[in-house]
């Protein structure tokens, strides 16, 4: 009973979510975890909710009563929301898994690959205190949260914090705002986010349906890659040697290969589901450096959201979906009991570049009393390079403007076109590289490839720190050429290095057009802003054409994404308003082209008002 008391204390004296954050702190076990849930009700519901004022005025409640009643209420909701938290604890540390045959340590968050899922509402805040106890630094981002003025826990290495180093610990506020359906946290520093990724189940507000019909139940479907050799030591090799990484050794599902590859059978993650009944699949693509086809034999898809914003309906055989990107995909069970493939493999556009061409596989099983066969056939899944097919998905997509806050602006006040291009630097003296023709791979925005520094922007920005970067990202391509010509020399455009960033005024109405180029390697490239949901207004193949194109852009339905695939040798562009004060990364979530430097950042300036301004750090940011 104390226990139960205390919460009822604090409720008393303490209105501000950081009072009741701090004595979530303080108590302990069953009290710790139901003021954990209190704690995400303002003050000013618990008043009306507990003391109705009718009831008030014909004196029923008294004194002894009204703390009775606190409890009782207190406890409903318990049951209420018992299936989100406000606080959890990820624990960075090595574990021993097997996969294809062969056992490493791996990096993970609590011993789990994929990681612990976190489930919360709409507009809700929560905290996640991250220990490291693994040997590297590491940070932890939570992709596709906004993250509101709170870009100091946001994660990526020296973009807005030093990493955590081994032994320390940082707490992490993670604030939704108007996300809901499905996002991702992952790593954000060297290689680690191949192996430390998990899902965010965002659910609506309480009392708002979803605009389906409730699926029966929620299934991850997180999509992985795996390689046999410890992947820093992938990630080593390749910066030493100036060439592509080695390719994976497998694609997964829920961190299993699944039934074509050797020692994966018995483990093939297997999805059991009833005849009739409508199944929401919460897809993340948490590969490293593959776009994915995937696809289940005999049903149909139905997208309804993307990047932790519902879309409308889109259904389909097959879904593109790129790293980084984020699908709420429902599964109808309407076909003959029975075992189906659920089945996934790249979609790789990069004339000669090698790629993981293996298939991954779960299963769909009907319960029901049936013989199932022994062997199971693939689903349909379009060719390795079918662009047409990537294209015609990505290009279907189209938004809820009902459901998005956020209207398209129509008024731009800040335009930036910028190629985004796979390059060469040349073979410095006494080193031997082994990209094409002797050179070092390297990839640009405007011509800057972009070079990551040992102390993180943020601080810099916010304590007037010289050195760490420099402002001046060109609005424009440097160097004007027919970026997507079918012959480009690859020395034609040798990128120079730096640490440049846009700076933006708040509330800026901001466009950017990416612009594929065939420098080096014409490819897609999934562009990722931190901080913000863009529209994607329009997408076309071949050179932007800033005459006639914007002609076309969708400023109606455009979908609302964190994520934008650029196509091969062609152009995305996207809208937003920039109402986020802080620094935010932006980059391609190819991993491999961002350790190549296909990234910048946007430094958001302080409006006028106080909730137009970044608060100060908080107090364990973690040291360099
Ligand atoms: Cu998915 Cu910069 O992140
Ligand atoms: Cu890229």
């Amino acid at each position: 009973m104390p226990g139960v008391l205390l919460p009822y204390i604090y409720a008393a004296f303490s209105q501000t979510h950081m009072l009741w954050d701090y004595a979530c702190t303080r108590v302990n076990s069953h009290a710790a975890i139901s003021l954990a849930y209190a704690s995400t009700i303002k003050w000013k519901e618990v008043t009306t909710l507990d003391f109705p004022p009718n009831l008030w005025r014909v004196g029923i409640i008294t004194g002894l009563l009204k703390p009775f009643l606190q409890i009782l209420w207190w406890f409903s909701l318990i049951g209420l929301s018992s299936q989100t938290r406000s606080h959890y604890k990820f624990v960075v540390r090595e574990a021993q898994y097997t996969r294809l045959c062969s056992t490493k340590s791996i990096l993970t968050v609590n011993g789990k690959f994929p990681g612990p899922t976190i489930k919360v509402h709409r507009g809700k805040t929560i905290f996640v205190n991250v220990y490291n106890k693994g040997n590297y630094n590491i940070t932890i981002h939570w992709h596709g949260v906004k993250q509101p003025r709170n870009a100091w826990t946001d994660g990526p290495a020296y973009i807005t914090q030093c990493p955590i180093q081994p032994g320390m610990k940082f707490r992490q506020k993670l604030v939704f705002f108007y996300e809901e359906g499905t996002i991702w946290w992952h790593a954000h520093s060297d290689w680690s986010r191949a192996t430390v990724h998990g899902v965010i189940n965002v659910y609506p507000t309480k009392n708002t349906p979803y605009p389906f019909p409730k699926p029966h139940a929620d299934i991850p479907i997180i999509f992985g890659e795996w390689w046999t050799n410890d992947v820093n030591e992938v990630l080593r090799q390749s910066v030493e040697t100036g060439a592509a990484p080695n390719i994976s050794d497998a694609l997964t599902v829920n961190g299993q290969p699944g039934d074509l590859y050797p020692c994966s059978m018995p483990e093939t993650f297997k999805l059991n589901v009833e005849q009739g009944r409508t199944y929401h699949l919460r897809v993340v693509n948490a590969a490293m450096n593959l776009i994915l086809f995937f696809s289940v034999s005999q049903h149909k898809l139905t997208v309804v959201g993307a990047d932790g914003m519902f879309t409308r309906p889109l259904t389909r055989d097959f879904i593109c979906i790129s790293p980084g990107q984020t699908m709420d995909v429902l599964l109808h069970a309407n076909q003959e009991p029975n075992h189906y493939y659920l089945a996934a493999r790249a979609y790789s556009s990069g004339l000669g570049i090698g790629f993981d061409n293996t298939t991954t596989t779960a299963r769909v099983e009907y319960s029901a009393n049936y013989t199932p066969p022994s062997s199971l056939s693939l689903p349909y899944l379009p060719n390795f390079n079918d662009t047409r097919a990537a294209f015609d998905f990505i290009t279907s997509l189209r938004g809820l403007p009902e459901r998005c806050p956020n209207p398209v602006p129509t008024t731009i006040t800040t335009q930036i076109v910028t190629t985004v291009s796979v390059n060469t630097l040349p073979c410095p003296k006494g080193r031997t590289c082994r990209g094409p023709n002797g050179t070092i791979l390297a990839a640009s925005m405007n011509n800057i490839s972009f070079q990551t520094p040992n102390t993180d922007i943020l601080k810099a920005y916010y304590y007037h720190i010289n050195g760490v970067f420099k402002t001046g990202f060109p609005r424009f391509p440097p160097f004007m050429f027919n970026f997507t010509a079918d012959l480009l020399p690859i020395t034609l455009n040798i990128p120079k290095q730096g640490t440049k960033v846009n700076v933006l005024n708040y509330g800026a109405s901001v466009e950017i057009v990416f612009q594929g180029t065939n420098i080096a390697a014409g490819i897609d490239h999934p562009m990722h802003l931190h901080g913000f949901s863009f529209h994607v207004v329009g997408y076309g193949l071949g050179n932007f054409n800033r005459s006639k194109d914007p002609m076309n852009f969708n400023l109606v339905d455009p979908p609302y994404l964190n994520t934008v695939i650029v196509p091969v040798n062609g152009w995305a562009a996207i809208r937003f308003v920039a109402s986020n004060p802080g620094v935010w990364f932006m980059h391609c979530h190819l991993e491999r082209h961002q350790v190549w430097g296909m990234e910048t950042v946007f430094i958001v300036k302080n409006g006028k008002a106080s909730n137009e301004t970044l608060p100060p750090p908080p107090p364990d940011m973690p040291p360099c």
